[in-house]
């Protein structure tokens, strides 16, 4: 059990420090589970999980059950897992198709939009009985290129404008293969932290820790590889080199390595079975093989959207919040679809999403979690995110975001400053 903190937010959330309690506090996280990941828009799946209508899985919106499902006409819904009845949940598969969800405690059903549409012995009601007012509690719903996103806050704007920037970024991010749609792979990399959610969000655009996180996997590469390859120039001081933070808006965040890529593909690390896959692009595209492999490295981009979802290289990564101090984490590896991409571009991107999960992730876990350790002490209040802020290094860069040299800790006080906007707000949130 941690202590209740005794300060107001403003206290504990200071531009250059922020107080333990954030990471340890158990009334703090409940209050963030329903105001920050009801309060704004929350990533919760992608389109290509939902395949046809009638599809659905199953997810959480901060810590409430949620089904995102697709109606009969394919429109998309995020419906809360809670019967009307008595408050059962009524989907308790995780994903699949249903043309109902029929609660098991006394069989209500509703349909895949939500609306109530069987009550057993109905008659028992009397004749006041109102289904159309009985159907499933929903969120606004919107999507962005794929991507889906509910809130239980009424007044937040639509999608696009809070995205801002980043909007823009999931284009470049996307249409490195003009044309190609994103499907996410069925299999994923699960993990188990034991430690605070945002302790990993931090980490996100945290250009400071990789030559020393991960010092040894960078040093094999090196080793076995040569200088040049990937991540390579994460060693070193690295605000001497090209690689920039960016404050995007409303707690998004921004790593850009991709000035230190010359070339993708020449760079990449080797991969199991490489030669033979790009002997086949090759023999498929001719000229254009170059640029199929070049999609098959990592995209040079960490895009962290507030306040779950990290966009990674080729992949993403999704922070699943369970307690104050245990986070799931689950990794997609995304395969890119068109028609004159070959097969062989996303069975290299699988090897690739094999890499760093494996390889590099575990070191940040371990981190993650002797955070959560060392914050547990309760003379030791404060921790830092100061790192460039007054030295000057700063600037407004690229669509007009406020840039850094990559070890600044800009993303930190953005990703605060949205937090304590959201913690204090004074809007009602509801399911409509
Ligand atoms: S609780 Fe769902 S039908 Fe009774
Ligand atoms: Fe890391």
């Amino acid at each position: 059990m941690s202590h209740p903190p005794e300060l107001p937010l403003d206290a504990l959330v200071q531009e250059h420090r922020v107080h333990r309690s954030l990471y340890t506090d158990e009334a703090i996280f409940a209050d963030e589970m329903n105001r920050v990941f009801g309060g704004t828009w929350t990533f919760l799946a992608h389109e290509s999980e939902l395949p046809a209508p009638h599809s659905f899985v199953r997810r959480k919106l901060g810590l409430r059950p949620v089904i995102v499902s697709r109606d009969r006409d394919g429109a998309l819904h995020v419906l809360l897992n809670r019967c009307t009845h008595r408050g059962a949940t009524v989907c308790r598969q995780d994903e699949g198709t249903a043309r109902r969800f029929t609660c098991p405690y006394h069989n209500w059903s509703f349909d895949s939009a939500g609306a109530l549409v069987g009550v057993p012995i109905e008659e028992g009601y009397g004749p006041g009985f109102d289904k159309a007012a009985l159907g499933l509690g929903k969120a606004r719903v919107a999507s962005y290129r794929g991507f889906i996103f509910a809130t239980l806050n009424a007044e937040m704007p639509d999608l696009v404008t809070h995205l801002g920037p980043a909007a823009q970024l999931i284009d470049e991010w996307l249409d490195r293969w003009p044309g190609a749609t994103l499907k996410l792979q069925r299999g994923t990399h699960r993990m188990i932290c034991l430690g605070n959610w945002k302790l990993v969000y931090d980490n996100s655009a945290d250009g400071y820790h990789p030559g020393f996180s991960h010092m040894s996997l960078l040093r094999m590469r090196k080793d076995r590889y040569g200088a040049g390859v990937d991540m390579q120039w994460t060693i070193g001081n690295v605000d001497h080199g090209l690689q920039t933070v960016a404050d995007v808006g409303n707690g998004h965040t921004f790593i850009d390595q991709r000035a230190e890529i010359k070339r993708y593909w020449e760079q990449a690390a080797p991969m199991p079975g490489e030669t033979r896959y790009e002997q086949a692009i090759r023999a498929k595209l001719g000229a254009k093989a170059d640029a199929a492999l070049d999609v098959v490295m990592g995209s040079g981009m960490n895009l962290n959207i507030f306040p779950n979802l990290l966009i990674i290289g080729n992949q993403i990564q999704v922070i699943e919040p369970q307690r104050v101090d245990l986070t799931h984490l689950t990794w997609y590896a995304t395969a890119l679809e068109a028609p004159d991409l070959p097969d062989e571009v996303n069975a290299l991107r699988m090897r690739l999403q094999e890499d760093f999960p494996s390889f590099g992730e575990p070191d940040d876990l371990a981190n993650f979690e002797e955070c959560q350790a060392g914050l547990s002490i309760p003379e030791m209040e404060w921790v830092l995110t100061n790192r460039h802020l007054g030295t000057g290094k700063e600037y407004i860069g690229p669509k007009g975001m406020l840039t850094g040299p990559v070890t600044d800790d800009l993303p930190l006080r953005a990703f605060w400053r949205e937090w304590k906007r959201l913690m204090t707000s004074t809007t009602r949130l509801a399911a409509a």
